[in-house]
C-alpha cells in the first residue's frame, strides 16, 4: 500500500543514534489533526498539571488513548481515566494512530502501536524543562512527537542529564521520533516565542505518541 505520508518522509534528518527528524511529515494532515483535537478537548479540557514538587506546569496538557500521562503531588504516571472528569480519556482518533505508525515506520521503527497520546499546548513563554520519558512500561517502542502551530526550539540531549543538548527549530508539521539508543534521551522545549500561526493562533500544540501500557 502506498504511504499517505510517503513524499514528506523523504526529508529525514538523523539527530542522533535512533533519533530522526521528519520535516513536514504531518504537514498535509495538520488541519485534520486540529479538527480531531477540537473534539477531544470538548470532554478532556486542557489543564495545567502540578509537579510532584508542587510547581504548576506552564504547558497545558490533556490526553487521548487508553492511558493518559498525569502529574500531581503523588507523582508522574499513566492513568486510564481523566482525574478532572473521572471518565476514560477520549479514544485515540484513527488519524492520530495512523500518523504515529507511519512516522515511526519512516524512522525505521515499524509496527508502532501507540496507546497513549499526550497533548501539550504551549502559549508564549511556556517551556518544558529537560526530562526523560520514562513512565512507559516498555522502552523498546519509540516516542513520536508531532509539532503544530508556532515554531519552537527543541532541546535534545543525551541519556545523561549533563549531556549538552542540541537545539533544533521545530515547525508546524515536523515530526521527531526517538527510540533505541536514545529512547531515554533528555529533551525539552525552550520558552515559546510569541507569534500568531494560521493553524493554531497564538500557541504551539504538540502531540506525543507513546506505547505506555
Ligand atoms: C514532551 O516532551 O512531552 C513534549 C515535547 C514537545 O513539546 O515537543
Ligand atoms: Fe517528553
Amino acid at each position: 500500500m502506498d504511504s499517505l505520508f510517503g513524499e514528506a518522509a523523504a526529508s529525514r534528518e538523523r539527530i542522533a543514534e535512533g533519533a530522526v527528524l521528519l520535516r513536514g511529515f504531518a504537514h498535509d494532515v495538520s488541519q485534520r489533526l486540529m479538527d480531531e483535537l477540537a473534539k477531544i478537548v470538548e470532554t478532556a479540557t486542557f489543564r495545567h498539571m502540578v509537579t510532584p514538587g508542587g510547581y504548576r506546569m506552564s504547558v497545558a496538557m490533556t490526553n487521548c488513548g487508553q492511558a493518559g500521562w498525569v502529574s500531581d503531588a503523588q507523582g508522574y504516571r499513566y492513568d486510564a481515566s481523566d482525574p478532572v472528569t473521572g471518565m476514560a480519556w477520549p479514544a485515540m482518533p484513527p488519524a492520530f494512530c495512523q500518523l504515529a505508525e507511519e512516522a515511526a515506520r519512516a524512522a525505521a521503527y515499524p509496527g508502532f502501536e501507540a496507546d497513549a497520546c499526550l497533548i501539550n499546548r504551549y502559549e508564549p513563554g511556556a517551556r518544558l524543562s529537560l526530562h526523560q520519558d520514562r513512565n512507559e512500561r516498555d522502552y523498546t517502542a519509540p516516542i513520536v512527537s508531532v509539532s503544530l502551530g508556532l515554531p519552537a526550539v527543541f532541546l535534545f540531549g543525551g541519556v545523561r542529564r549533563k549531556d549538552r543538548p542540541r537545539r533544533m527549530r521545530l515547525e508546524s508539521g515536523d515530526v521527531v521520533v526517538w527510540g533505541g539508543a536514545t529512547r531515554l534521551a533528555y529533551h525539552g522545549i525552550a520558552a515559546l516565542k510569541d507569534g500568531e500561526h494560521p493553524l493554531t493562533g497564538r500557541c504551539r500544540i504538540n502531540l506525543t505518541f507513546r506505547k505506555a501500557l
